[in-house]
C-alpha cells in the first residue's frame, strides 16, 4: 500500500522518479505526488495531485522540475480521502521538510493533539502531516538536526512507516527509516535510489540493502550509506545483489500485466519446481523442509495463515497435507488468527503464504505464533520481503515480479511449493506408497505443458466472456481440490470485473444459495473428473432444475457433464491434487476477459492495492 521513491547523485530526479511510481503504482493509486530541491532557486518544490502518475506528470509539465535530489509518492488512501490536499509529499509547518509515507501512525492523534496545543496547524487529515510536523517540532525543541530527529520522533511513534524525507536546507541528503513497511536502498556509483522495492531502481543497479525495522537510513551525495538504529547504534549495511530484470517488468507486447502473467504460467511454474522436482532421480527436494525435517516429521499439527489469494492456496495446501502426509492441517484468515487466542502447542509449525510478503496481517499473525513458540515456514515470491525475513525457514515460489493487482501465476506457483512441500514430507514419514510418489512427481512436472494446453482455449474463452458481461451475480462451484478453485475463481471475477461471485462447495449449496438460483443466474462449476466428480454432476443437475446457466470445465473428453452445461471449457487430464493448476487458467482468463469487456481497469481494480501493508 502506497510507494515511495527517492533519489540523490548526478542525474536529474525527476525522471527517475515519476518511472520508479509508475512501476509502484500496483501498490497504490489515488493520488501521486513529488518533491524535488530546485536547482534553480534551492527551493523545495512540492506537486501532487489526485488521481494517478499520468495526472502529476501532466501537472508538472508546466512547473521547474529541476533538481537531482527528490522523493515521490503514490498512495493508497488509508486516512483522509484520496484528494489533491491529503496526496504526500506532506510539508511541514515552517515549510522546510517534505516527507513521504508507506505505513499507518496509529497514535497520530495523540500527537496531533500535541502539536495542536504547541500552535501547529493542519491542512488535510492524514497521518502523515502529523508526523511531518512532529519531526519538526522534535527538531525545533530538541535543536538536533534531521537524523537525530528522526530518531528521536519515532521513538514515539506507534504503527508501520517506510517514510522518506527531504530537507529544503540540505540538498545533499535524503533520510529514510522503516518499521512494518518495506524500504530498500539502491547503491549506484556516487548515487543512491529510494523504493518500496528495488522496480524502481532495476535498470541503475543490481545492489541493493534492505532496511530493517527501527532503522534510520541517510543517503548522501558522495558519502558512503549510513544506517542507524533508533538509538543512534551504527548497523553494517549488507547489501544484496537484485534477482530481478527490467524485462520482467514490462508487458511484453501484453495490453495488460494480467494477461501477461497468466500466459507466463507454464514458465513460471518451470522456474518453480527448477532444481527441486528431478523426475530422472525421482525425487523431491525442498531444501527448506529438509534442512527442518525432523520439526515436520514430529510435527502434530499444521497451520497455515494467509489473506485472499494466498488462502485458498492455503486450503489447498490442506488437502495436500493431510491426504498425503497424514498430519493435521488447519487453515486460518491471518487476520482473525492474530486477534484471538489460538491454541498453539509444542511442536506446532505454523506456515505463512504471502506473495508480498509485506501482508500486514500475515506479518502479525507470523509474530503472535513466533511468541508462542512455533517453527514458521514462509512461502513468498519476494526474496528479502518482511516475511521472508520474519520466518525461521521457508519457500519462495521464483515465479518473478507479480504487478497486476490479481494475483495469478503466484497463486499457482504458491500451489505448486505446496505440492512440493507435502511430497517431501510424506516421502520423509513414508505416508506415500514409493509408486504414488513416482507417479505424482511425473504428474506434476507434467504440469507446465498442460497450462500451455488449456492456454489454448483463450479464443474461446473470450468468446464466451461476451455472453456474460453484463451479468450481475455469479456463482462458482466445486468440490475437494476444487473447491478452493472456486473461491478463487470468483476472487478474480469480483476484484477485476466488480461483479459480485461467490464461491460455494458444491453440495453447501441446496443448503442456502440455491435459493439464488434462476435463468438469469450463470454458475461456473470445476467438474474435472476426480473422485468426486459423480456427486459434482448431481449438483449441476440441481443447478439445471431451476434453469441455471451452466459453465462447466471438464476433463478432455468428458461426456456427462458436457451433456448438461450449457457451456463448457476443457482442460487436460491430471491427478486430482493438481487440477487446481490447470483449471485455474480458464477462470483467470474468463474473469480477465469479462473485465476487459466491461472496461474495467484491469491491472489497477478500484479500492485495491498489490500490497496490503496495513491491517
Ligand atoms: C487477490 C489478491 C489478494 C492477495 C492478498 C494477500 O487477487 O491478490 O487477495 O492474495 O491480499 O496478499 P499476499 O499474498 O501478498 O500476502
Amino acid at each position: 500500500m502506497c510507494g515511495i521513491v527517492g533519489y540523490i547523485g548526478p542525474r536529474e530526479a525527476y525522471p527517475i522518479l515519476i518511472n520508479g511510481l509508475k512501476r509502484l503504482e500496483y501498490r497504490g493509486y489515488d493520488s501521486a505526488g513529488v518533491a524535488l530541491i530546485s536547482e534553480k532557486d534551492a527551493q523545495l518544490n512540492i506537486y501532487k495531485t489526485r488521481g494517478k502518475v499520468d495526472d502529476l506528470e501532466h501537472q508538472c509539465a508546466s512547473k521547474d522540475i529541476s533538481g537531482t535530489a527528490g522523493i515521490a509518492h503514490t498512495r493508497w488512501a488509508t486516512h483522509g480521502e484520496p484528494n489533491d490536499v491529503n496526496a504526500h509529499p506532506h510539508c511541514s509547518q515552517s515549510e522546510s521538510l517534505a516527507l513521504i509515507h508507506n505505513g499507518i501512525i496509529e497514535n497520530y492523534l495523540v500527537l496531533k493533539q500535541l502539536l495542536v496545543e504547541n500552535g501547529y496547524q493542519f491542512k488535510g487529515s492524514t497521518d502523515t502531516e502529523v508526523l511531518v510536523q512532529w519531526i519538526e517540532y522534535i527538531k525545533v525543541t530538541h535543536k538536533v538536526d534531521l537524523l537525530h530527529a528522526v530518531q528521536i520522533a519515532l521513538r514515539e511513534v506507534v504503527g508501520a512507516f517506510a517514510i522518506a524525507i527531504l530537507e529544503k536546507d540540505r540538498p545533499d541528503q535524503i533520510v529514510a527509516a522503516r518499521r512494518g513497511s518495506p524500504l530498500a536502498v539502491g547503491v549506484g556509483e556516487g548515487e543512491f535510489f529510494l523504493a518500496s522495492d528495488a522496480s524502481p531502481f532495476v535498470e541503475y543497479t543490481n545492489r541493493v540493502v534492505y532496511i530493517h525495522d527501527d532503522e534510520v537510513a541517510v543517503i548522501s551525495r558522495e558519502k558512503p550509506l549510513k544506517i542507524v538504529n533508533l538509538n543512534d547504534v551504527a548497523q553494517t549495511p549488507e547489501i544484496k545483489e537484485i534477482e530481478m530484470s527490467l524485462s520482467q517488468l514490462e508487458k511484453g507486447g501484453y495490453p495488460h500485466f494480467m494477461l501477461k502473467e497468466i500466459n507466463e504460467q507454464p514458465q513460471t511454474l518451470v522456474d518453480c519446481i527448477r532444481g527441486r522436482i528431478n523426475v530422472e532421480a525421482n525425487n523431491v527436494v525442498l531444501s527448506g523442509v529438509i534442512d527442518n525435517q525432523e520439526k515436520f516429521l514430529n510435527a502434530g499439527r499444521i497451520i497455515i495463515v494467509a489473506c485472499g489469494t494466498s488462502w485458498h492456496a492455503a486450503l489447498i495446501g490442506e488437502h495436500l497435507i493431510e491426504d498425503l502426509c497424514r498430519i493435521p492441517v488447519e487453515v486460518e484468515y491471518a487476520s482473525e488468527f492474530r486477534y484471538r487466542n489460538p491454541v498453539i502447542n509444542p511442536g506446532d509449525i505454523v506456515i505463512a503464504i504471502s506473495q508480498s510478503g509485506e501482508t500486514a496481517d500475515t506479518l502479525a499473525a507470523i509474530k503472535l505464533a513466533k511468541s508462542r513458540g512455533a517453527f514458521i515456514y514462509g512461502i513468498s515470491n519476494v526474496v528479502g520481503s518482511s516475511i521472508a525475513r520474519a520466518t525461521d525457514s521457508g519457500s519462495y515460489i521464483h515465479v518473478g515480479p507479480e504487478i497486476g493487482v490479481a494475483s495469478t501465476k503466484a497463486f499457482t506457483g504458491q500451489v505448486t511449493v505446496l505440492s512440493m512441500l507435502a511430497l517431501t514430507i510424506a516421502q520423509l514419514k513414508g505416508t506415500i506408497a514409493p509408486d504414488d510418489y513416482t507417479r505424482l512427481i511425473g504428474e506434476l512436472a507434467g504440469v507446465p505443458d498442460k497450462m500451455e494446453k488449456v492456454l489454448k482455449t483463450d479464443p474461446q474463452i473470450q468468446e464466451l466472456s461476451k455472453i456474460f458481461t453484463y451479468a450481475h451475480n455469479f456463482i462458482y462451484l466445486g468440490r475437494g481440490y476444487n473447491y478452493p478453485a472456486a473461491l478463487e475463481g470468483a476472487l478474480k471475477l469480483k476484484e477485476i470485473s466488480y461483479i459480485h461471485a461467490e464461491g460455494y462447495p458444491a453440495a453447501e449449496m441446496k443448503h442456502g444459495p440455491i435459493a439464488l438460483i434462476d435463468e438469469r443466474m450463470p454458475v461456473v462449476v470445476i467438474a474435472t473428473s476426480d473422485s468426486v466428480y459423480e456427486k459434482t454432476i448431481s449438483n449441476i443437475q440441481e443447478v439445471k432444475a431451476r434453469k441455471g446457466r451452466v459453465v462447466a470445465i471438464v476433463t478432455e473428453g468428458d461426456e456427462a457433464v458436457t451433456d448438461i452445461a450449457d457451456y463448457c471449457i476443457e482442460v487436460p487430464r491430471t491427478d486430482e491434487r493438481f487440477a487446481p493448476l490447470v483449471s485455474a487458467i480458464p477462470l483467470q482468463l474468463l474473469a480477465y476477459y469479462i473485465a476487459v469487456n466491461k472496461g474495467t481497469n484491469v491491472d489497477q481494480p478500484r479500492n485495491l492495492a498489490k500490497s496490503v501493508t496495513v491491517e
